[in-house]
């Protein structure tokens, strides 16, 4: 309705409403390499395209004679009460999608003024302290990238800890980097040419193992990190990872449902449906395929759900196959990149607008109401 009332005064609005409108003018807004690394994924990025294709194979049944008048898409998370299951997927080194550099900050300020909460990466351009200094009353997630040095782990979960992060997401599918031939191409790596350490040089521990500090040899400080990025874990890390922190841990990237089961067994909290959307291993089945085998699997345990997104009705589609949570990643990055705090506000607000409103003519009042039952596989 504001949009309407808007135009009937002749307001047109600032951002698109669709998908492609906002790649063609994020492309734009954030030229050549960082526009590759963004909408990039491994190989000839079939799984990327993939993830967003799997969602059209899902129809959603329309209920009649509901009066869905009144929508409440809230939800229940690790005890928290989120309004809605949207989050922000972690997006490394998203700070640059800003056009003064501190895009994670923008984010972040997104997450305060919609309840949409942030999962910051490893990977932030400003450190994580910052970050969640901008949530306001949105929960914040910090999601690990766990180094090889134990101690540095110890101490950035520590700090997330401390900097009131409500829960740890560790990803476990980027120890190592995919193959993708659009960041190949304009040489794009390490993490984009070293703008990602800000964690690792505000860190005591990091730090400590430097001769000379990240300000005076700031060459050592990125050989140091790429020393210590990757860490192949395997499941005898497990109880050393959840021994890491009391907040809820959840572990990214899983998509095998026996994986789920020892995860589980491993006394996570919550499972994150994820491949990555597609940068890193290409050829994979899409996300949302394996969604269905993950809640099973997970019996009970949330389960957060990526990859693909694109839409407020794929949003839907995902809740309604049992995903607790959906999080969107490069949609809020394009926002970020053409409008800033405004343009990721935009782009949450429109994905929500867009469930709630298919919601309300689908009738389905509650997300408890969405279920496999609501849908029928039409491809
Ligand atoms: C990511 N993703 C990611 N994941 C993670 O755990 N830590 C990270 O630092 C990053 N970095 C990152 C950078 C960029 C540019 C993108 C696009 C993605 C993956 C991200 O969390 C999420 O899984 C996907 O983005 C979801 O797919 P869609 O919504 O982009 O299709």
């Amino acid at each position: 309705n504001e949009i309407y009332f808007e135009g009937l005064g002749g307001v047109v609005p600032r951002f698109p409403f669709t998908y492609e409108g906002l790649e063609s003018r994020a492309e734009a807004a954030l030229g050549p390499s960082l526009w590759s690394y963004v909408a990039g994924g491994a190989g000839d990025e079939l799984t990327q395209r993939a993830n967003a294709s799997a969602f059209e194979r899902w129809g959603l049944y329309p209920r009649i004679f509901v009066g869905a008048a009144r929508r409440d898409l809230s939800v229940e998370l690790f005890g928290m009460t989120l309004p809605s299951p949207l989050f922000m997927a972690p997006i490394g080194v998203i700070g640059l999608c800003a056009q003064d550099g501190h895009g994670d900050l923008a984010t972040a300020g997104a997450a305060a003024r919609t309840g949409v909460p942030m999962v910051a990466s490893t990977l932030t351009v400003d450190p994580l302290e910052e970050v969640a200094a901008e949530f306001g009353s949105t929960p914040g997630f910090f999601q690990l990238y766990t180094p090889t040095d134990r101690e540095l782990a110890e101490s950035l979960v520590r700090r997330a800890e401390k900097a009131g992060f409500k829960a740890i997401v560790v990803t476990l599918d980027t120890w190592v980097t995919g193959w993708r031939p659009r960041d190949l191409s304009t040489a794009n790596f390490p993490q984009l040419r070293g703008h990602c350490l800000a964690n690792y040089t505000s860190d005591p521990v990091f730090r400590a193992a430097l001769d000379r500090t990240p300000e005076e040899d700031p060459r050592a400080a990125a050989i140091r990190w790429a020393q210590v990025f990757g860490n192949p874990l395997t499941w005898d890390d497990l109880p050393w990872l959840r021994s890491l922190t009391e907040l809820p841990l959840i572990v990214k990237g899983i998509c095998h449902p026996e994986d789920v089961r020892r995860a589980k067994d491993g006394g996570v909290d919550g499972i994150y449906c994820s491949n990555h959307g597609g940068r890193q291993a290409n050829g994979g089945l899409p996300a949302l395929d394996a969604l269905p085998g993950v809640v099973e699997a997970a019996d009970g345990l949330p389960v957060l759900f990526d990859s693909g997104v694109r839409t407020g009705t794929d949003v839907v589609k995902a809740v309604a196959l049992g995903a607790t949570a959906v999080g969107v990643g490069r949609p809020y990055a394009y926002g970020l990149a053409i409008g800033g705090t405004d343009g990721v506000v935009h782009v949450l607000r429109s994905l929500l607008a867009e469930a709630d409103l298919l919601m309300a003519v689908d009738g389905y009042p509650t997300l408890a109401d969405l279920t496999p039952e609501s849908l029928r596989r039409v491809l």
